[in-house]
């Protein structure tokens, strides 16, 4: 059943550029890894490589002591060694069932069993908690949902070794519960599982070792009961991070009123919702997912239906019926489903940047130089760890590719912004560069919304925090209220 890896002097080079620069270690059997390191540091490279998705460009990999180069994840997942992605890999056209038994579908002779596949997959659904019919479309999921599909479909290729690339980020505590629990009964059968995260208290809770690479490069490991979560930071980044939170300057009493929003109602997800934001200020919303946080937001860009509602912005009634409308007020959103929604993954880095603020670069020709000028400037702002400036936007790294995504969405230079899980696979090093960011933009006279499912990041934030339940606004904390006791008991309403 368990199965042994050890990785010997692996390299991994795309072009010219070295990702992984000769990484060596072993993983024993039966336990729960964690792998840690900067956003770019070759985690997802490294695992892909053990996944059969990539092939390392020099080095062995030994399974059980045998060398092997995995030709592709099939090959891979009959070695017993699955994959979730930390981008989800679904087809969104496609149904669960259907995603989940793609290339391993079931048959009754010649034909496609499909009665079988549901019924297994209903099994697996349950067991990670998802209460939805096999037969639902993958499109009509949320984001937390596609990744239970994930981890349904993972669990249904029965791995002995099970890599999981961020499973919690989008998922709320209970998920994560639940998840931890399977995590559990997976490794008392033996199956051996490479957990990544950048939530260090759950890689506090949950792994036996940690294992940190940095810059392409193995650096240390260590048993978990061992390293406090400010050591393995300080590791991960090869320098001390504390001080994650800037001050936070207090809002003039006369500052302006930057987004009103009044009864908002949102068909099926949110009852009138009213709230407004000062300039200056930045503003958290908390809530369960689900709670109608993205799409009380969704509605108010015009990127969904809402069927009654009035928006202010800077003091005047506004009609926004689609994103152009609002980012022509002042008012930008950036998507928590970056895949999806903030980055065309295709284009290169460049276009996705400039891509809001088209205008500005032509005139009438595209002035490409000053988007390249732009593009330096992002990267160095944002410290967007790339290789190659002009590769696709889909060769950065998770957490790259959310710092990309914000810089996109700060082009335009927003009065209003809305942020809907900002630091999502961020590190820490560069979640505190946001959260630093983000109190520059304020103390430019910005107003920020920052929707999260990190309580402390709300608290360390915001001056104030609006917690919603089930599509209602229950409570606005201001910053003498804001703890997580009370966050939690009004969004889960045993308050
Ligand atoms: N297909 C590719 N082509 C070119 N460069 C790539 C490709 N895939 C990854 N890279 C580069 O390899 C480096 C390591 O990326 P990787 O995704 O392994 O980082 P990571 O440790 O998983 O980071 P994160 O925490 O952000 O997910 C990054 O600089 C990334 O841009
Ligand atoms: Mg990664």
């Amino acid at each position: 059943m368990s199965l042994a890896v050890r990785f010997d002097d692996i390299r991994k080079d795309f072009g010219p550029v070295r990702v992984l620069h000769g990484v060596s270690f072993e993983l024993t059997p039966g336990r729960i890894y964690g792998l840690l390191g900067e956003n770019g540091a070759g985690k997802s490279t490294l695992m892909k490589i053990l996944a059969g998705y990539e092939a390392a460009t020099t080095g062995t990999l030994l399974i059980d002591g045998q060398a092997q180069q995995f030709a592709s994840s099939r090959e891979a997942e009959a070695a017993g060694i699955v994959l979730i992605h930390q981008e989800f890999n679904l087809a969104e056209h496609l149904s669960i069932a259907q995603n989940m038994y793609l290339g391993h579908e079931k048959r009754r002779g010649w034909l496609l069993d499909d009665a079988a596949m549901r019924a297994e997959a209903t099994r697996y659904l349950a067991q990670v908690g998802l209460k939805k019919p096999p037969d639902t479309k993958v499109r009509e999921l949320i984001v937390a949902e596609k990744q239970m599909v994930e981890i349904a479909k993972a669990l249904s290729r029965n791995a002995r070794l099970l890599i999981m690339d961020e499973p919690t980020a989008t998922l709320t505590p209970s998920e994560t519960e639940r998840l931890f629990a399977l995590m559990t009964k997976l490794k008392a059968e033996g199956v051996t599982i490479i957990y990544i995260s950048h939530k260090l208290d759950e890689v506090e809770h949950i792994t036996d070792e940690v294992i940190v690479m940095r810059d392409g490069r193995f650096v240390a490991r260590g048993a978990t009961a061992g390293l406090a979560r400010q050591q393995m930071a300080n590791l991960m980044v090869g320098r001390d991070v504390s001080d994650m939170f800037p001050d936070k300057a207090a809002v003039a009493a006369d500052a302006l009123v930057a987004l009103k929003v009044e009864g908002l109602v949102v068909p099926d997800w949110v009852e009138q919702l009213s709230f407004e934001v000062r300039a200056g200020e930045v503003l958290g919303f908390a809530g369960l997912v689900g709670a109608g946080r993205t799409e009380a937001f969704e509605a108010i860009l015009g990127l969904r239906r809402r069927s009654a509602g009035r928006i202010e912005i800077g003091g005047h009634a506004v009609e926004v019926k689609r994103p152009l409308d609002a980012m022509r007020h002042g008012l930008t959103y950036l998507s928590e489903d970056r895949k999806g929604k903030a980055l065309h993954v295709n284009l290169n880095l460049q276009d996705n940047l400039t891509l809001m603020t088209l205008e500005q670069y032509a005139h009438p020709l595209l002035d490409l130089k000053a988007g390249r000028v732009a593009l330096k400037q992002a990267v160095a702002d944002f410290g967007i760890r790339t290789g190659d400036l002009s590769s696709r936007a889909r060769m950065l790294s998770g957490g790259n590719q959310q710092k990309l995504a914000l810089a996109k969405f700060l082009q335009p230079r927003p009065n209003v912004i809305v942020l809907d899980e900002p630091t999502r696979g961020v590190d820490v090093g560069s979640k505190r560069d946001i959260y630093f960011l983000i109190h520059r933009l304020a103390a430019q006279g910005r107003a920020v919304i920052v929707i999260s499912s990190e309580l402390i990041e709300l608290i360390g934030l915001c001056h104030r925090v609006a917690v919603m339940r089930a599509g209602r606004l229950q409570a606005t904390l201001d910053l003498d209220h804001l703890t997580e006791e009370e966050l939690i008991a009004h969004a889960t309403g045993t308050h």
